[in-house]
């Protein structure tokens, strides 16, 4: 069986969203160090995750090489670096015979990779879905499942097919996440077909939240929170929606310059523990009347996460029922507002609040004795 070491949805950095091939080994230990120095590790972000564009070729003996002019000391000495700092390190390849970005893919060399990558020390793997011509995508996933397993390391599989194949009914006994759409974009609602904005995203995993469990989630792709092309309040809503899904939380930005909203954002802890939450149970859309929505989140026990969601562009007043949480009207809780910290006791039936435009409020309920 696959390791247990993603009993809670990882927590860790990207290069992708923000730097797509422009990768290089200062690059690499400039996020380290900031991971470690911000306050995002002791927040719980763990994983440095190169993507795409970290390798070139193959030598004569079908051995995977980094790039010499971006990595010239190469992996093994990075991922020494990555781990002296007290985080974890983690490579993209992909299961075809070439990455989406046209770099050598790992067909038919599924062991030797991964064998490689055992012994520079990688701790995560993402594993995409480019150039796989008519490959059966459960069948070569199965393959790469092993080969990480038989490599003698701990390695996450992380699983980057688009959700075409339907991972959520073969991925769970391969991989510890796997995506569920296409990319996201730094955008909020698009119009287009690709890049997908964030309601893009959150439209197509209401119905997956049955799939994930415990060293199992749903990946609806990383984080774009703080790169730019959103609000602070579209952003908070990003974070928290993600962390209602139990989704992984993969920073993508440059952490070595985060202004004080993406810090502040990234390391809500209040956030973060609805998203970490160890019964490891994701949240549904209990209600939506439109540009309106509630989700519910069942945590730990028998408190509740709930976010209420406008889409809308007018503030409104939006309330959580008792109802959509299975508690009984006259059951008292202690409400906490997890943004604005605001805690209020004795609170039963609902609770109202006002919720700015493409703004949540997310809170965390506690029903008292
Ligand atoms: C695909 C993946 C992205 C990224 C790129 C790299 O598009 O979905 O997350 O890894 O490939 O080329």
């Amino acid at each position: 069986p696959k390791p247990n070491i993603a009993p809670t949805a990882p927590m860790g950095w990207n290069s992708w969203n923000k730097f797509a091939c422009n990768v290089s080994e200062q690059l690499i230990r400039q996020q380290a160090d900031a991971m470690a120095s911000s306050g995002m590790k002791d927040a719980g972000f763990q994983y440095i995750v190169i993507d795409d564009c970290w390798q070139t070729s193959r030598d004569a003996d079908g051995n995977i090489l980094a790039d010499p002019e971006r990595f010239p000391s190469g992996i093994r000495a990075l991922a020494d670096y990555v781990h002296s700092k007290g985080l974890k390190f983690g490579l993209y390849s992909d299961a075809g015979s070439l990455t989406c970005a046209g770099r050598p893919g790992s067909a038919g060399h599924e062991f030797q990779d991964a064998r490689q990558y055992a012994k520079w020390g990688v701790d995560y793997l993402k594993y995409d879905w480019c150039h796989t011509g008519p490959r059966n995508a459960e069948a070569a996933y199965t393959i790469m499942a092993k080969a990480l397993r038989e490599s003698g390391r701990d390695i996450v599989l992380s699983i980057c097919e688009w959700g075409d194949h339907q991972p959520v009914h073969w991925a769970p006994p391969l991989g510890h996440l796997w995506r569920t759409t296409p990319d996201i974009g730094d955008l909020w609602d698009n119009k287009e077909p690709w890049p997908l904005g964030v309601v893009n995203i959150l439209d197509r995993q209401a119905e997956l939240w049955s799939y994930a469990a415990p060293n199992a989630w749903n990946d609806p792709d990383m984080l774009e929170v703080g790169n730019g092309g959103m609000t602070t309040t579209e952003y908070e809503s990003h974070f928290s929606l993600w962390a209602m899904l139990a989704a992984p939380l993969i920073a993508g930005n440059d952490l070595s310059r985060m202004d004080a909203d993406t810090l502040r954002i990234l390391t809500n802890k209040d956030v973060i523990a609805v998203d970490q939450d160890p019964l490891g149970k994701p949240g549904r859309r209990m209600w939506k009347e439109g540009e309106l929505e509630v989700w519910v989140r069942p945590l730990q026990g028998g408190e509740f996460a709930a976010v209420l969601f406008n889409r809308g562009k007018t503030p409104v007043d939006m309330k959580l029922s008792w109802d959509s949480l299975g508690l009984p009207a006259g059951q008292k809780a202690e409400v906490r507002d997890l943004w604005s910290k605001k805690l209020t006791k004795n609170v039963s039936g609902s609770y109202g609040s006002k919720v700015a435009p493409h703004g949540v409020v997310m809170v965390r309920v506690a029903p008292q004795r």
